[in-house]
């Protein structure tokens, strides 16, 4: 499809938890050197959700300003896509279509693959908006990254949401045809529906990550994609940032360019900034990684982006996007770097205290602590059902 005409990404918010805690408390606490994380893993700091927040009041704090900006009349379909998932039946998104009232005349449904889930649904929602290019699709992706306390994968914890609008003639980024496939069937991570925490094959989720984006890339280049030399930036899935210049540097040397520091600088270094203080938020990481991309000074107009998007278990895709003319008018830069700035940093006891919070499951009324001051809240359990509430 021409660069010019190709549906995409025509607006893009994000939201996180109201509380973090940093890396440096979390060394301190473990009697271990914070270079560990800083340098070795890239991770300064990790978004915690209060007991009142989960991944419905950040999917509906980051969809609201879009539904603000666009109005929802065009918005026929919602897909939410998760792995931290309230319920097993019903979807996450009906709870934000309701906090947002929309109109009852839209198709809601959540997805899940792993963190591979928002690239599922932004690709069917280019699939909705090629089929009626006078309907928009919102897609959110929003996740809480938590493993058990000690673990190795504590680290790399997190929490955020991202809600993008798809449209026919989009503002910010046009996605191209053709995409690279791959899915293996392995168990590098994965949350049995009985475990809050995922479980994580260390080595092996890294090894499974580069192996997906060997396999992408040469579906991809078998497709006709464009070469290497084309991109002017890659946003890749970053669990810790650290791991997107693992995998870049890899791309590289698979296709025998060069893959020095700078090279990886240049292709990377502004991709990384709001997952290195938000932490691991699964759906969203990749597109947060576009949102700091695009909120960064350098103009980008006209350049090609590489995406990898990799989920455990595992499916993963590479593809590209055009950075639209005109795409500066249409950033929330201001409100991205708020959202990462106004949580408040909270010591290791309470940090461990929200991380064992479990609702009592014997279907009675369960009020939370008001403590999110973010626009929605979870305001309680009642007879098995979430309350969810404008704050
Ligand atoms: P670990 O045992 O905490 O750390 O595991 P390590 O000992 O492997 O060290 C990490 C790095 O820090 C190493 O660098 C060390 O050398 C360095 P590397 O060899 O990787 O270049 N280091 C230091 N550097 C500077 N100063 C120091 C220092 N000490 C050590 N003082 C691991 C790290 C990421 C494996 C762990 O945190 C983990 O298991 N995380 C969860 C799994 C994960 O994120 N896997 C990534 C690929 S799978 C994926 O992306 C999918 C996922 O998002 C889920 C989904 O799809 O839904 C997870």
């Amino acid at each position: 499809m021409p660069e010019d005409s190709a549906p995409g990404i025509h607006d893009l918010s994000i939201a996180t938890t109201e509380f973090v805690l940093t890396h440096e408390t979390l060394a301190a606490h473990q009697g271990i050197d914070p270079a560990k994380y800083h340098r070795g893993i890239g991770q300064v700091a990790m978004s915690v959700p209060a007991a009142d927040e989960d991944i419905v009041t950040m999917g509906a704090a980051a969809a609201a300003p879009v539904i603000a900006r666009h109005g929802a009349d065009r918005i026929r379909t919602v897909v939410f896509a998760t792995e931290s998932s309230v319920d097993q039946a019903k979807a996450a998104g009906v709870h934000v279509h309701s906090l947002l009232g929309l109109s009852s005349a839209t198709r809601v449904v959540e997805l899940k693959q792993a963190c591979y889930g928002g690239t599922a649904a932004l690709q069917f929602a280019l699939g909705l908006v090629h089929r009626d290019p006078a309907e928009q699709v919102l897609v959110i992706a929003g996740d809480v990254s938590k493993y058990e306390l000690g673990s190795h994968g504590e680290a790399t914890q997190g929490a955020a949401a991202v809600a993008l609008l798809i449209s026919a003639d989009p503002a910010l980024v046009r996605v191209e045809n053709p995409s690279g496939l791959f899915t293996a069937d392995i168990m590098d991570f994965w949350r049995p529906n009985y475990l809050s925490t995922a479980l994580v094959s260390k080595s092996e989720s890294v090894a499974a990550y580069l192996q997906a984006v060997e396999g992408t890339w040469k579906d991809y280049t078998e497709r006709g994609g464009r070469p290497l030399s084309e991109f002017g930036a890659f946003c890749y899935h970053q669990p810790f940032t650290k791991m997107a210049y693992k995998a870049h540097r890899h791309l590289l040397d698979h296709c025998g360019h060069d893959s020095a520091e700078s090279t990886l600088a240049a292709a990377i270094g502004n991709t990384t900034a709001y997952n290195a203080e938000l932490g691991n938020s699964y759906t969203a990481s990749l597109y947060l990684g576009l949102a700091a991309l695009l909120d960064a000074p350098e103009d980008l107009t006209g350049q090609a982006i590489g995406f990898l998007s990799y989920g455990s278990g595992c499916v993963a895709e590479f593809f590209a996007g055009t950075v639209v003319r005109g795409y500066r008018a249409h950033l929330r830069s201001d409100a991205h770097r708020e959202a990462i700035g106004r949580r408040r940093e909270i010591d290791y006891a309470t940090y461990r205290e929200l991380h064992e919070f479990a609702f009592p499951v014997d279907g009675g009324d369960h009020p939370v602590l008001r403590e999110t001051t973010g626009p929605y809240r979870l305001a309680g359990l009642s007879g098995h059902k979430r309350v969810y509430e404008p704050r």
